[in-house]
C-alpha cells in the first residue's frame, strides 16, 4: 500500500474507520470521506497523529457532483488515485407492508446509487493508471432477511454492479470486488440490537464460528483485495462471515 491514495467513504463509521487505520498503517495515503466534514476531518487528523497520511473531506455519496468533487480533492492532494473502499451505509429494518416509498428511495439511493456514484468517480480517475475498488456489500446480498427489503435488493444489486464494472474496467486495470459481512460489531449493528431488530444471542448461534465479526475482519480481507496479492481478483463478492451463508441445516 505504499504511497497509494485510498479513497475510504463512510471512513468515520465502524468498518469505515477500521479499514481507514488498517491501509494507513500499511503506508496508504487516505482519503477519509463521509457525511459530516468535522467527522471526517477528525479522523484523518488521527490518521496524521498515529504517524499516517490522510485528509478529511465531506461526501454524500448519493450526489455524484459531491463524488466527483472529492476525488478532485483526492487527486490534488495526492497527485493521483489508486483505490477506493466504499464503507458508506445505513440500516433502518422496517416492514415492507408499510414501508414509506421515500424510505425506500432513500436507502437504494445511499446502498446502490450512491456506490455506482463515488465508484464512477473513482474509475474516471484511475483509468489512464489502473487500480481496484472494494465495495462493503453484506450477506444479505445473497441471504434475504425480513423487513430488509430496500437493503438486500441494494446490496444484491452492488454485487451484480461488483461483475459488471469488473468487466467493463479490466481493460483499464481496474480490478473489482466486494466484501460481504454478516453482523460486525460496530455501532449499526449496536443501533439495530438496541432497537429490537437484532437478537444478539440469536445472531451467535446462526454464525457456525460463534461470534460476530469484527471490524478488523473485514479490513484484512479489504486490505488483501486491495494488494497485489490479489493481482488475478475481480468481480469476486468475499464473504467474512464466520460460515453464515455456508450453513444451511436447521
Ligand atoms: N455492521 C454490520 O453488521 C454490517 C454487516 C454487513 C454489511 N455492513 C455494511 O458495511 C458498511 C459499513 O457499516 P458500519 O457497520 O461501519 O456502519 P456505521 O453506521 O458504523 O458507518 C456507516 C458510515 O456511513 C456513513 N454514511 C451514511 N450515509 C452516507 C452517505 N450517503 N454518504 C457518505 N457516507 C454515508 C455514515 O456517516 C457512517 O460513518 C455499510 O454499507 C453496511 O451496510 C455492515
Amino acid at each position: 500500500m505504499q504511497g497509494r491514495a485510498i479513497l475510504v467513504t463512510g471512513a468515520t463509521g465502524g468498518i469505515g474507520g477500521e479499514t481507514s487505520a488498517r491501509l494507513a498503517a500499511q503506508g496508504a495515503s487516505i482519503v477519509v470521506a463521509d457525511l459530516d466534514q468535522e467527522l471526517a476531518h477528525a479522523k484523518a487528523a488521527h490518521i496524521i497523529a498515529t504517524g499516517g497520511q490522510a485528509m478529511g473531506v465531506a461526501c454524500d455519496i448519493t450526489q455524484p457532483e459531491a463524488c466527483e468533487r472529492a476525488v478532485a480533492a483526492a487527486v490534488e492532494r495526492f497527485g493521483r488515485l489508486d483505490g477506493m473502499v466504499n464503507c458508506a451505509g445505513v440500516s433502518r429494518p422496517h416492514d415492507s407492508l408499510t414501508l414509506p416509498p421515500a424510505d425506500w428511495a432513500r436507502m437504494i439511493d445511499v446502498q446502490l446509487n450512491g456506490a455506482f456514484y463515488i465508484a464512477q468517480a473513482c474509475g474516471r480517475a484511475m483509468q489512464e493508471s489502473g487500480g481496484a475498488i472494494v465495495f462493503i456489500t453484506s450477506t444479505n446480498a445473497e441471504a434475504a432477511f425480513p423487513r430488509r427489503a430496500p437493503y438486500c435488493a441494494g446490496k444484491a444489486g452492488v454485487a451484480m454492479l461488483t461483475k459488471v464494472l469488473a468487466i467493463e474496467w479490466a481493460n483499464l486495470g481496474i480490478r473489482v470486488n466486494a466484501v460481504g459481512p454478516a453482523y460486525v460489531a460496530t455501532e449499526m449493528t449496536q443501533r439495530n440490537i438496541a432497537a429490537g431488530n437484532v437478537n444478539e444471542t440469536q445472531i451467535k448461534g446462526r454464525i457456525p464460528l460463534g461470534r460476530l465479526a469484527q471490524p478488523v475482519d473485514v479490513a484484512d480481507a479489504v486490505a488483501f483485495l486491495l494488494s497485489d496479492q490479489a493481482s488475478f481478483i475481480t468481480g469476486h463478492s468475499l464473504y467474512v462471515d464466520g460460515g453464515w451463508l455456508a450453513y444451511g441445516y436447521f
